[in-house]
């Protein structure tokens, strides 16, 4: 398969952004057979509140982060969205297929402007970029279909990609395939200080676990982690059912330790004989563990800047060979050509 997908640099990543998608991009960069295309979408990140003067370093710290995981810039072409302009032609190219009323309609778009955010027309016509990142590596014919690994949160984006991409075939004929979101078991992670949402970035930095958070404050945020809701959202008490809280512990428990950690919990989970202070500690003992390692790697290439900013043009010389092809079919399609 072809395999496209990517992150805004808006900050580290945290365990939602790793469980939901990159762990997934590294499987899939280990299947030999697929060809795979994953970047920091920085044009992306403009649509938010930001301050220019941080942007390249979050860039390079996204781009150490994807390194430290185990990205590998010769096997996955890891590069900057802003370094392969032909998303943004092709974004144009889509602006002009797509209704209005159909992007009013995206979820992500109507929740900031109903949260108060005063929403400029990059926000508005994000998923139309968002389709152009992935359509525009979706042409090889050698590799069978379009794959797109993300978190629960991007489904109506992919949706909207396919819309975007019949659109086009309607207009100027047939010529984007349908492409597959790829979502993982633990495809939304959620928030450590309020369950009821999802774990986000622009929630704030309490409702996230980072991947290189400093051990002393794993443990914190685990202890004070929410796992009972209130007692009538929640009657099944400790014997049955599990509250949104508990389950996120679970999951972050079921990727960092050993199979008989997890069985071990979930009987007693099961028998009522569960204390979560003890799950918390243990899963602030795995996380803590398996990213040892991480932060390491990440302190390394973050004293190498060179080293990331090469792995990044490298990654979008392979890119924008790709994109390139694909436009110069797409400028004949529409009559630029
Ligand atoms: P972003 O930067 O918000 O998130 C990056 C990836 O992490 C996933 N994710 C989560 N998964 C599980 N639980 C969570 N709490 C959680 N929070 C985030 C996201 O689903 C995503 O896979 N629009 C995208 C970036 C993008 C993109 C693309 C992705 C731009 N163009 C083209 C794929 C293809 C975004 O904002 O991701």
């Amino acid at each position: 398969m072809t395999i496209i997908s990517g992150i805004q640099p808006s900050g580290r990543l945290h365990v939602g952004n790793a469980l939901g998608a990159v762990r997934h991009w590294l499987g899939l960069q280990g299947d030999g057979t697929n060809r795979c295309f994953f970047f920091i979408a920085d044009w992306h990140s403009l649509t938010e509140e930001y301050d220019p003067a941080q942007k390249v370093a979050q860039v390079r710290e996204l781009g150490a982060e994807l390194l430290a995981l185990g990205i590998d810039p010769e096997r996955a072409a890891l590069f900057r969205q802003s370094d392969v302009p032909e998303h943004l032609e092709l974004a144009w190219y889509f602006n002009c297929v797509t209704p209005m009323a159909e992007l009013q309609r995206m979820t992500q778009f109507k929740d900031k402007v109903g949260h108060g955010e005063s929403p400029n027309v990059g926000l508005f016509s994000y998923p139309v970029l968002m389709a152009a990142d992935i359509l525009a590596y979706s042409q090889d014919r050698d590799t069978q279909g379009v794959g797109v690994p993300v978190g629960d949160d991007q489904k109506q984006h992919i949706e909207f990609t396919n819309h975007i991409g019949r659109w086009f075939n309607n207009r100027y004929g047939e010529t984007f395939p349908e492409v597959q979101g790829l979502h993982t078991e633990t495809a939304r992670i959620m928030s450590l200080k309020d369950p009821s949402r999802k774990m986000s970035k622009s929630a704030g930095a309490a409702h996230c676990l980072f991947l290189d958070d400093e051990p002393e404050v794993v443990m914190k945020k685990l202890k004070s982690a929410v796992t009972e809701t209130t007692p009538s959202s929640s009657p099944s008490g400790r014997g049955g059912g599990q509250s949104a809280g508990v389950q996120t512990l679970f999951a972050i428990l079921e990727a960092y330790a050993p199979h008989e950690v997890v069985a071990r919990f979930r009987e007693q989970l099961a028998d009522g004989s569960i204390r979560y202070s003890e799950l918390k500690s243990a899963v602030a003992e795995h996380f803590i563990e398996a990213h040892a390692d991480f932060r390491r790697r990440k302190a390394e290439l973050m004293a190498h800047p060179e080293q990331i900013d090469a792995a990044l043009t490298h990654g979008a010389e392979r890119a924008r060979a790709v994109a390139q092809t694909t436009l110069r079919t797409i400028r004949q399609r529409v009559g630029i050509a």
